[in-house]
This record gives structure tokens, sequence and C-alpha cells, in this order.
């Protein structure tokens, strides 16, 4: 399927969020260690972005690890973060090729020295590309980033740069990590669990959910392009009714 001359979708998403989970179970299923799964993992999501630069979403935001992952076997978390760096080095080139600048979201001071300064590195290296841009989420959770946000706006405030009438949603969100970004539109989840853990809280208000029951390392473009599909027969109406939509589209 090749992005650009076969898409025949109406409305594709500015922001694309994805929680990649299944990493684990892929790997058991097949009798291997859970970090096969994650390594695999990092094959889906090449091709996803890919494909997603190419059909034109313009974010592409991804859980990749959590607050709450930190508590995982010793183990797993240290092989998690050896792939990030081999990860990192390894797809600066598809990142390069591809015009797709990568930031990250989440408290990044946790991460190890090494993994910090490769992303950091991979960040100046990618900042001028324009396709669009993939955010690591990584040692993301929401509750931690509102809890940030908060403490900054109470800092203006005790400062006397603001007053508390000033506080509205437009400077929350310029205090949270997701910073400058527009809300995900649609938000997919693969492993089959039908929750939103601990991702993109305040962001995903009006955002589109869909899950898919397919372990992260198996996700294929095909199966976006069927999610996207379902997202183009939704109807997105923001609080309004269905009539009133259909009045603000006729010219
Ligand atoms: C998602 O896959 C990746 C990370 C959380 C790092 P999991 O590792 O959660 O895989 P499952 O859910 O155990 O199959
Ligand atoms: C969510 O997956 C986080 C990532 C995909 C990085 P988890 O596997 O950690 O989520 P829960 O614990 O099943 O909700
Ligand atoms: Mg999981």
């Amino acid at each position: 399927m090749n992005g650009k001359s076969e898409h025949k979708l109406k409305h594709i998403p500015q922001h694309l969020a994805i929680i990649m989970d299944g990493n684990g179970r892929w790997a058991k299923k097949r009798g291997y260690i859970r970090s096969m799964g994650h390594k695999n993992g990092v094959d889906a999501l090449r091709n996803i972005a890919t494909y997603s630069a190419e059909i034109g979403i313009k974010y592409l935001t991804v859980y990749a690890f959590s607050t709450e992952n930190w508590n995982r076997p010793k183990s797993e978390v240290k092989a998690l973060m050896t792939l990030l760096v081999s990860s990192l080095k390894k797809e600066l080139e598809t990142l390069t090729k591809n015009d797709i600048r990568l930031t990250a979201i989440g408290d990044i001071s946790l991460l190890p020295a090494k993994c910090r300064r490769e992303l950091l590195e991979v960040m100046e290296l990618t900042k001028r590309n324009q396709r669009m841009t993939l955010s690591l989420a990584l040692s993301y959770s929401s509750r931690v980033e509102m809890v940030h946000c908060m403490k900054k706006i109470g800092q203006i405030l005790l400062d006397g740069q603001i007053k508390i009438s000033d506080i509205d949603e437009a400077l929350v969100e310029n205090n949270l990590f997701t910073f400058g970004m527009p809300d995900p539109d649609l938000l997919i989840r693969t492993g089959g669990e039908k929750r939103v853990s601990n991702y993109l809280l305040w962001q995903i208000a009006y955002c589109e959910l869909y899950f898919s029951d397919k372990l992260w390392p198996e996700f294929e473009k095909e199966d976006l392009f069927r999610a996207l599909q379902d997202f183009n027969r939704r109807e997105r109406r923001f609080g309004k009714t269905s009539e009133q939509l259909q009045e603000e589209n006729t010219p």
C-alpha cells in the first residue's frame, strides 16, 4: 500500500496518538523473552511513523514508556533503555530521510544520562524537519504532567506575573509537555485493553478512540489505514447537535 497514491481518506487526523501496547504478549506467544517484543515494536513504530508522514499526519505521539513502567523488573527497564539508545542511533537516518522531527514528552531527567544525551542529540539533529513531528512519550504520565503544570502556574502566580483570573485553558495548555501541539484527533491503543492508562488525559477531550486487538509488533500500516477509515466514519460533534453541524457545512 503506497501512502501517497492509494489512500482515499477524506479526513486525515492532524495529530495521531498511539498507545503501543502488547509487546510482552507478542514475545511470550512466540516463546521469546519480553525484550524481543520491544525490539520488534521498534520495527512496527518505524513502519507506522513512515506511513503516517506519507499520508499527511503532522503530529504522531506514541506512548513508549510510562512513569509506572519504571516499576517493572529492573532487567526489563534496563533492556528498554538500552534499546532506546540503539534505536535512536539507528533511526536517525529514517527520520532524516522522511523529514521527521523527533521530540519527547515526559520527565526526561529520570532517563539514564546516556539515553538522555542520545535523545537530545537526535532531537537537535532533526529539529528543522518539517513533514511530521514524532513525539516519544518517555517516562511520561499525564498526572505527573498536570502536577508539573500546576507547579509552574503556581510559581508564575507567586511571582506576581498573573492574577487568579488569568488562569484559563490556554495557560494550562502552554504549561503542559505538549505545549505548541494541537490536541490529538485520534487515539489508537493496540493490544486489546480498553483503557487510556495515564496518557494525555487533558489533551484527549473530544478525541476519537480506537482499540485494536492486534499486538503492537504486528500492527501494520493496513491496520492504521483501517483505523483511519473508522475515524472517517465518526461524526465529531464537540457538544453540538448533528443538525447544527450539517447547517454549518452547507454553504
Ligand atoms: C508496551 O508493551 C510497551 C511498554 C509498556 C514499554 P508491554 O510491554 O506493556 O506488553 P504487554 O502489555 O505486557 O503485552
Ligand atoms: C501503557 O502500557 C504504556 C505504554 C504503552 C508505554 P502498559 O502495559 O504499561 O499499561 P497498563 O498497565 O496495561 O495499563
Ligand atoms: Mg502492556
